[in-house]
Parts: C-alpha cells; structure tokens; sequence
C-alpha cells in the first residue's frame, strides 16, 4: 500500500466505512475526465460519478478556471443582510430550467441539508397558516439523507437502526413497485383523507440509495395529483435525479403537476464543490412573509450560498445546457438499452432496470440487501480491472459523468459480462 493510504489510515475516519475490516483507501492524486488517477498511476474509470456528484469529469477545465477566478473577486461573504452576483444569478438560472412554479430558492450545504430545509419549511408552512397538520409520509425503501430529519423520513434500515428511537414518526407507503403500485396509491389516498399530513416526500423516478428502485412517472402523476386534492405538500427530492440523470433535466419534468418544494445538490456543481438547494413556490414563501419575525424560517447556515460554489454550479449549468451534453445523456441511455435487451435473459439477473443515464442490475442471491456477502466481490472484481463501481449490496449500477464515451461504457459492460461468467 503507498504511504499516502498508510498515512491516511492513522488519522481518518471515512464516511459509510466499516474501519476495522474495510482495506486501506487508495490514495487518489488526481483526477482528469472519466478518471481518477491513484499515487501509484492506475487510472480508475469513475463509473458512479463519485458517489453520484460528478456530471463532466473530473477536474473540468472550464469549471476549474471559473471558480477560481470567482475566488479572486469574492470568496465568501455571510448571506444574511448581504448578498452577492453568484448566487442571485445562480437562483434565476435554476428557477429558468426547474418545473415551473419554482420561485424562490434557499441555499444550504448538501443534500441533507436541502431535505432538512424542506421538512422544517413544509412543517412551518401549515403551522404559520393555523392549521394543525403535522404528518410525514414518505415512500418504503426511501433514503434522503443522513442528518436527523432526513434519516426520520428515510426507510428504517441498516443505515438508521442505532437511532430508531429517536426518529420522529413518519408514516411509510409502499414503494410502488409493479404489483405494489395500485396499494401504494390506494394507502397515500386513505392517509390524506385523515386531512392531518403536512407532507409527502419522494425520490421521483428512482430510489436511490434504497437500490436503484425505479417506477414510472404516471405513479408520480397520480401521488402528486392526490396530494394537490388533498392540500398535502409535495417535496421532490431530486439530490440524485436532478441535472439529467433521469433522461430529462429534472425527473419532475416528467409529471404535469410540480411539487411545491425541490430538493437539489449532488450534480448541482458538477461535482466540485458541496452545495444544497431547496426551491420552493411563492405559496410557500408567502407563509413566511410577515410583520410577525416569528414565522420566518430560522434555518441558515455559515456558508450559505458561497460565492465560489455558486461559480462553480452556474459553470456546472453552461455545460449541462450545452446541445452536446444533452446529446450525450440520450447516446448514454440507448447504449444502457442496448446492453440491457442483450443480457436481460441471463440466470443471474433477477432484475434489470434503466431510467435515463441510470442502470441497474440485481443480481439474484438469497437477500437483496446493502450486506449481501456478494457486495464485496463484486467491487474487488470491478476494481481490479480499474472500475470504480460501488454495488448496493447484490445490486450493481453504473451512473456515469456524461462525458463518459460509447467505448468506455462498453468496456465497463464487458467487464459486467466477465463478471457473470465467475459468480
Ligand atoms: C435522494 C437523496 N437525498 C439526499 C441525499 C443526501 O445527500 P448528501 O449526501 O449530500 O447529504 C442523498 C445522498 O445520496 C440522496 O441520494
């Protein structure tokens, strides 16, 4: 192991990482395109676009130069009283290409943090309004992040077990799987009824975390258009989905009826810098509009809306509006296609599902779970022929930077062949 890992392994503590039985980190020196390059010069082929962030590759030149030469003009400034180009420009630009209806847009920090920031609005809203509704339902299998609120709404799992206790109540309907999905519309009607649920959240289109779970748009038609008839707040959660990842910029796209709240970060910057987005509707905003400072939102943080990071989303945003990045996104979804007609039939497939620029294979084994004894081999695999694909558990996707070529993507599916071939 280079010295860079040994190093490492005295003094970090890495995040979703069992530390005693887990191998030292590699150490990663630099990163160019597709690739992440270690201190010993293997090239990895960054196929989950670093755990879903990056859309460009890696160390973009264009996103690089802006950045930086925001940092030579303002590198941040408090967002409370003051205000600055980056982040107004950045908010106008997102409220052009989200569903419309978005008007407003709050800045934080992740993804966590942007579903921390919904719930506390959404919650508020009716609260501000007089009306007593204070419900949370959310979808089975979900997962929105690790901070409390978000892990609250998230599915009870191996990821929430030691604080079960105290996670608030969140009532769960059933992931709309094909034989599900009329159950799980039926169960979020009858909860509505009751006239006390404040919200629902959703990943729309795909759970990601959960397992790449996906179900179609007219599912999220039908939850969303129940919602509206029954006054309920509607929070996409599109930290994964947002920025194309689903074959449209925002998987909200695909329904005629918008939420009131979206939730936006991963892809948000490219990749280069963290950052957390919850738009919302002027409906919403409005609840907090008030001579009485009681209702405003009391929810901020210290680098809210820094200039630097909102360089680098609104560089992020030329690139993804570019005809050529659009081009990319459909050429990545019909070599998906392709690939998955070819080995759909294959014993060790239980399940094969695309959504946009979204693959995923389940592969079957006695228990579908985060630690299925498959999961380890699988990584080794795919590591060892310099792939960077982190399967969950028994199930392997590939979530690519666009700039992934035709080539490359094929290379990665023949490898995914290899691998059937010694499971
Ligand atoms: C749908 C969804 N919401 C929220 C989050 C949390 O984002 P972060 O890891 O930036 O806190 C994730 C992270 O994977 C996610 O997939």
């Amino acid at each position: 192991m280079s010295s860079l890992s040994q190093r490492d392994s005295k003094v970090i503590w890495h995040p979703y990482t069992p530390m005693k039985v887990a191998p030292e980190a590699i150490g990663i020196v630099r990163g160019e395109g597709l690739y992440l390059i270690d201190d010993e010069g293997n090239r990895y082929i960054d196929a989950v676009s670093s755990w879903w962030v990056n859309l460009h590759g890696h160390a973009h030149p264009y996103i690089s130069r802006m950045i930086n030469a925001q940092m030579k003009e303002l590198e941040h400034c408090m967002f409370a009283g003051f205000t600055h180009e980056p982040a107004v420009r950045l908010a106008e630009r997102l409220i052009e290409i989200l569903p419309e209806g978005m008007e407003k847009i709050f800045y934080s920090d992740n993804g966590s943090t942007a579903v921390e920031v919904a719930i506390k609005m959404s919650l508020q809203y009716w609260k501000n309004r007089g009306i007593k509704k204070t419900r949370l339902v959310a979808i089975e299998g979900a997962y929105h992040g690790d901070t409390f609120g978000a892990m609250a709404v998230s599915a009870r799992s191996v990821f929430t077990e030691a604080f079960t206790d105290l996670l608030f109540d969140v009532t769960f309907i059933p992931f709309p799987s094909t034989e599900n999905k009329e159950q799980s519309i039926a169960e979020l009607e009858a909860l509505l009824k009751n006239g006390d649920v404040a919200t629902l959240i959703v990943e729309p289109l795909v759970l990601g975390s959960g397992g790449m779970m996906m179900y179609g748009p007219e599912v999220m038609e039908q939850y969303f258009s129940i919602c509206k008839k029954h006054e309920t707040i509607i929070i996409a959660d599109e930290v994964m989905t947002g920025f194309g990842r689903t074959g449209t910029l925002f998987a909200t796209n695909q329904v005629s009826t918008c939420p009131d709240i979206i939730c936006l970060s991963k892809g948000l910057t490219g990749g280069f810098l963290p950052m957390g987005v919850t738009a919302t509707t002027l409906d919403i905003f409005n609840a907090f509009y008030d001579d009485d400072r009681t209702k405003m939102l009391y929810h901020g943080h210290s680098y809210t809306a820094n200039p630097t990071i909102c360089a680098a989303a609104l560089a992020s945003m030329d690139l993804l509006l570019m005809d050529s990045c659009t081009q990319s996104r459909i050429d990545i979804e019909n070599a998906h296609i392709h690939f998955k007609e070819s080995i759909a039939t294959h014993p060790l497939i239980k399940d094969i599902r695309h959504t946009g620029t979204i693959l995923a294979i389940e592969l079957t084994t006695d228990t579908t779970s985060y630690h299925n004894n498959l999961r380890d081999r699988i990584y080794n695999f795919f590591l060892s022929r310099k792939i960077i694909l982190r399967p969950l558990g028994n199930i392997i996707y590939i979530l690519p930077p666009y700039c992934i070529t035709i080539g490359e993507l094929e290379y990665i599916y023949q490898c995914i062949r290899e691998l059937f071939g010694v499971l």
